[in-house]
């Protein structure tokens, strides 16, 4: 049987838990979110499509900042953490709400909490629409038996976030993290298997987001011509790798701005990876943004001749974001002060968020794809001139992103295939 190469599965979930924190006095219910709106909702998908992008880049900011991240790849994705947040923020009232829309960067000028319902609706359906089976995208709410969700929270949350909603049993632990994880394991393929690992017995509600990915490279690496090479991990450090090898027309730009070299690897699909090569990391991190993918994007009009060499590499990732969006401005929901009123049917004071944690999984995958590797060094051979050398031998950054729409599925920074 011939098989095509799969060069990529990407995976993630993001799931937040709602537990009892500390009692407070209730405030008064007043909705951050009955502004007045007159744009279309067209305007209203591309302005929150333009905050999630904007987001994408603050939370990889505040993420590689931490004391955690240092010396570790970093991998993570965007539109599920966005996702679960809004998703949340349907919830939520008074200064939670207003925390939670500034730190996704809604402007309540311009953006009511409906048409944030609305464009998230556009993108999961996009997400789920099947010409593109091997992506997929959604949500899902688990709620105690004891605890009432408001009906208006749940339909939201199942019209515009497409959730599906369960019921369990939050005071036998070990059997909720079961469900929540075997559910979340069979939307991500089986990827991400271990999701919430702790439950503790004062939750109440998990709601979750996933996203699941696979790519075959428009042009395929042929394995023959992957070899054990160096990567330099930063001066002093050298890792061994499989260092994969193409040469072949491809899309690549210089940005002279940042001293980095983009180079653009199309999915056989409107999905496309970006891999930028940077001089100096930091230069790379501190500025990158939306308008730099736009003009990469735009300005890769012509493909040029290249050698490229990338490592295949396994990552998986792990992250508790308590600390990241509370530093990011999202504070109220993780104590005392959450007001997630919209949430709950009684007057259940005291709510707040009590974990919020991302996994993430990126596989660069050759087994059983030799066949049709060989098959792609061929596709697009049209010299036998040498091109230019292109090598992804030392750290470097990558999104997955979808080109139409420069939505960013996934984005993170590889130190170290090795770890
Ligand atoms: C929100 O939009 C209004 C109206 O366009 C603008 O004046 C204001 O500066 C915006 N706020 C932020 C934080 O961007
Ligand atoms: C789904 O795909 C079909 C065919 O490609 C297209 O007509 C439709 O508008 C898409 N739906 C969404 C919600 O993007
Ligand atoms: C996604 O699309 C599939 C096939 O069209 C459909 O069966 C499924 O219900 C959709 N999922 C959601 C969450 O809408
Ligand atoms: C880019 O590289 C050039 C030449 O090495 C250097 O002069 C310039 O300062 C660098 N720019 C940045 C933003 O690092
Ligand atoms: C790319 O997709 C087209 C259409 O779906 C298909 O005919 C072709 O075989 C695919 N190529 C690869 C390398 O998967």
């Amino acid at each position: 049987m011939m098989m095509r190469a799969v060069v990529g599965l990407w995976v993630l979930s993001a799931v937040i838990c709602v537990g009892r924190g500390h009692h407070h006095l209730g405030h008064d219910d007043d909705k951050a979110v009955q502004d007045t709106v007159v744009d279309g909702s067209a305007n209203s998908v591309s302005l929150v499509n333009e905050a999630n992008k904007e987001f994408s880049f603050r939370l990889y900011r505040q993420l590689a900042a931490h004391a955690d991240s240092q010396g570790k790849n970093i991998f993570f994705s965007p539109a599920s953490v966005s996702t679960a947040l809004a998703a949340l923020s349907v919830g939520a009232q008074g200064e939670t709400h207003r925390q939670l829309f500034s730190g996704l960067g809604f402007n309540s000028s311009l953006l009511t909490q409906t048409d944030v319902d609305q464009a998230f609706q556009t993108f999961l359906q996009r997400a789920n629409n099947t010409s593109q089976e091997d992506a997929s995208e959604g949500t899902a709410v688990f709620v105690d038996k004891i605890f009432k969700l408001k009906p208006e929270f749940l339909q939201t949350l199942k019209q515009s976030y497409l959730a599906d909603g369960f019921n369990v049993d939050f005071s036998q632990s070990t059997k909720s993290a079961d469900t929540i994880n075997k559910y979340v394991e069979e939307k991500t393929n089986g990827k991400i298997d271990q999701l919430v690992e702790d439950l503790d017995a004062n939750t109440f509600m998990c709601l979750i987001s996933y996203i699941y990915y696979k790519g075959k490279w428009a042009t395929q690496f042929d394995p023959k011509l992957t070899k054990q090479d160096d990567f330099n991990v930063d001066e002093n450090t050298k890792v061994s790798v499989d260092m994969m090898n193409l040469e072949d027309r491809l899309h690549t730009y210089h940005d002279r701005e940042l001293n980095t070299t983009v180079l653009q690897l199309p999915f056989n699909s409107s999905y496309s990876m970006l891999l930028m090569l940077p001089d100096v990391m930091a230069t790379l991190e501190n500025a990158i943004s939306p308008n730099h993918v736009t003009k990469w994007l735009k300005a890769m009009m012509r493909p040029r001749r290249h050698d490229v060499y990338i490592p295949k590499f396994s990552i998986r990732t792990s992250y508790k974001l308590n600390d990241v969006l509370t530093e990011m401005g999202m504070t109220d929901m993780f104590d005392g002060h959450a007001d997630l009123g919209g949430i709950y049917e009684e007057d259940w004071f005291g709510l707040t968020v009590s974990k919020l944690v991302h996994k993430a999984t990126l596989d660069v995958d050759e087994t059983g794809a030799e066949a049709a590797a060989s098959t792609a060094i061929l596709i697009g051979r049209t010299s036998d001139l040498p091109g230019d050398v292109l090598k992804f031998n030392r750290p470097f950054m990558v999104i997955i992103t979808e080109r139409n729409t420069e939505k960013i599925l996934f984005l993170g920074k590889i130190i170290n295939p090795t770890i």
